[in-house]
Formats: structure tokens, C-alpha cells, sequence
């Protein structure tokens, strides 16, 4: 990874979105973390696929608090927050299996970010990972960050799913910016053309373009990773998906590097806590 210097007082908010279920989401979310923290940068995951989580069980570990202890009165971001790796990789764990928590109103969404606002801008990166689908919870957050990354993989199905996720979050929230990741291609050029498909549907139909982030293969040590509850890049550094995750990160990185007028601090916050 390379080391771009970067404003020390940005955070970069990324929400990771997918149409279908089971896509890569968390995932990516977990190892461009991973890969991020090992160049150096503060990372927070947050996990808000409420009812569903999973990046807990992904890293192996139990937190004691969640997402829903963080509403109570007392409870602290401290308190909440757990560390996956010394020294800058955290995670936020989601509240699991609570129906009430299922959709994230805004009153809960706004306490939970009135509490989080003096830790948020300790991290250079958050990464939100998002459920899957158009529903409430996903559209306010997924609006809320600065940047959005969509996960598809070659099936028609994730395809046609994604981009209904496009079309509410343009036509519902105003959002224009996409970046898109290929998970699960056979090859690159799969990949590509996964892309150019979902592409020319938002041109032809609703007269956007989105960006293309990249590529990832479909490859074994992936649900080996799963399996061991270990990031994969972690686990198997050196294998394609790994080196794929890794190049999306420089990617990420030098955005961040190079967006800085819009990332001061104050205004990310501002973005985050005010959407
Ligand atoms: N690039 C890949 N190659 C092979 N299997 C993958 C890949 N990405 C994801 N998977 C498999 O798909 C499963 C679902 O991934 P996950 O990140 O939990 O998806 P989501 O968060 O979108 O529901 C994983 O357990 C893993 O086995
Ligand atoms: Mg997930």
C-alpha cells in the first residue's frame, strides 16, 4: 500500500450497499478496512445490518455492547466500541436480532450519531455496512456518507437489485454519486462487463453515470477466511482477492488524499450528524 499523505483532521465516510443479500458486502467492508489500518490509517467499522449481524461473527469475537446499548442513558462510545486490531482498526457491532431495532428511525439514528460526534472524527476512515435492499434505515444512511459503494456480483439478479438501489437512492434522496465493485467475477473482464451492464441501465435510465471501482474474484480463501473468522487479507495476503481489496483500497486512499476541501472535519461531521 502506499502511503499518500493525507490531511490529518479528514474522515472519509463510506457506506457499502448492495441490492441482494449475500453479495460480499461485509466482506469488503471488514478487509479495505483491514488493508487501510495496515497503511497506517484509524478505521471505524460500523456494522448496521441490524437484525443481521454479522461482522462479529466474521472477526470471531462476542461484544458485550452493541449499537442498542448505545441509546441507553450513561452508555458511552467507549463503552461500545471494540477493537478488532491495536492501535486503529474498531468496529461498532450492530444490535442483533431486535425487532424493534430492525429500522432505525431517525430519532435513534440522531442520538446515535449525537453520541458517536466526539469520537467520530478520531478515525480517518468509517466504514458503514449496510443491510441489503431499499429499506429506511439503509436509504438515511447510505445518504449520509460521502461516499457509496455499491457491491454487485455478475448475476442478473444482484444486477437488477442494484440498481433499483440507484434508482431510490437518486429519486428519493438526490443522490448521484455510485462507485461500484464487481465481487465474485471469474475475471476481470466479467467484471467489467458487470459493470458496463449496470452502467448503461443507469444512463440509458436515469441518465447517470457511476463509477467503477474495481474487480474482485471469486476465490476460495474467502470462505476459508469466513470460516477461520479472520479477515482474508489477513489470512491469505498474497491470494487474488486479497491483492483486489488491496487495489481498491489505493483507490480509496487517494481519493481521500485528494478530496480534502471537502472533507475538512467539521464538515463531515456536519454531513454525518445533521443529514
Ligand atoms: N470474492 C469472493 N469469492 C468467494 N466467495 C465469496 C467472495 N465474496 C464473498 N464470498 C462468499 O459470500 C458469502 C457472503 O459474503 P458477505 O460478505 O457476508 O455478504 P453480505 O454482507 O453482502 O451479505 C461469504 O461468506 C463468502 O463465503
Ligand atoms: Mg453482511
Amino acid at each position: 500500500m502506499s502511503h499518500e499523505p493525507v490531511n490529518p483532521h479528514s474522515t472519509l465516510s463510506i457506506s457499502i450497499l448492495s441490492g441482494k443479500g449475500g453479495v460480499g458486502k461485509t466482506n469488503l467492508a471488514l478487509n479495505l478496512a483491514y488493508a487501510l489500518y495496515r497503511a497506517n490509517h484509524k478505521m471505524l467499522v460500523m456494522d448496521f445490518d441490524v437484525g443481521l449481524a454479522n461482522v462479529d461473527v466474521l472477526l470471531g469475537v462476542s461484544p458485550e455492547k452493541n449499537l442498542q446499548d448505545l441509546l441507553k442513558p450513561g452508555v458511552t462510545p467507549a463503552d461500545v466500541v471494540a477493537q478488532v486490531e491495536p492501535g486503529g482498526f474498531d468496529f461498532l457491532p450492530a444490535a442483533s436480532g431486535v425487532p424493534e431495532l430492525l429500522e432505525l428511525d431517525e430519532d435513534m439514528r440522531d442520538s446515535v450519531f449525537t453520541k458517536l460526534n466526539t469520537v467520530l472524527g478520531e478515525y480517518d476512515y468509517l466504514i458503514f455496512d449496510l443491510g441489503a435492499g431499499i429499506g429506511k434505515t439503509v436509504l438515511s444512511l447510505a445518504s449520509m456518507t460521502r461516499m457509496r459503494i455499491l457491491v454487485v456480483t455478475p448475476e442478473p439478479t444482484s444486477l437488477t437489485d442494484g440498481y433499483a438501489v440507484i434508482k431510490v437512492l437518486k429519486n428519493q434522496h438526490n443522490i448521484t454519486d455510485f462507485l461500484v465493485v464487481v465481487n465474485q467475477a471469474t475475471n476481470t473482464k466479467e467484471g467489467q462487463l458487470t459493470f458496463d451492464r449496470l452502467h448503461g441501465a443507469c444512463k440509458r435510465f436515469l441518465d447517470l453515470d457511476i463509477g467503477y471501482l474495481g474487480v474482485v474474484h471469486t476465490d476460495s480463501n474467502v470462505p476459508d477466511a469466513v470460516r477461520r473468522q479472520v479477515p482474508l487479507i489477513k489470512h491469505a495476503p498474497k491470494c487474488r482477492a486479497s491483492q483486489d481489496i488491496l487495489s481498491l483500497a489505493i483507490k480509496i486512499g487517494r481519493f481521500r488524499a485528494e478530496s480534502k476541501p471537502l472533507l475538512a472535519q467539521k464538515a463531515i461531521l456536519k454531513k454525518i450528524t445533521n443529514a
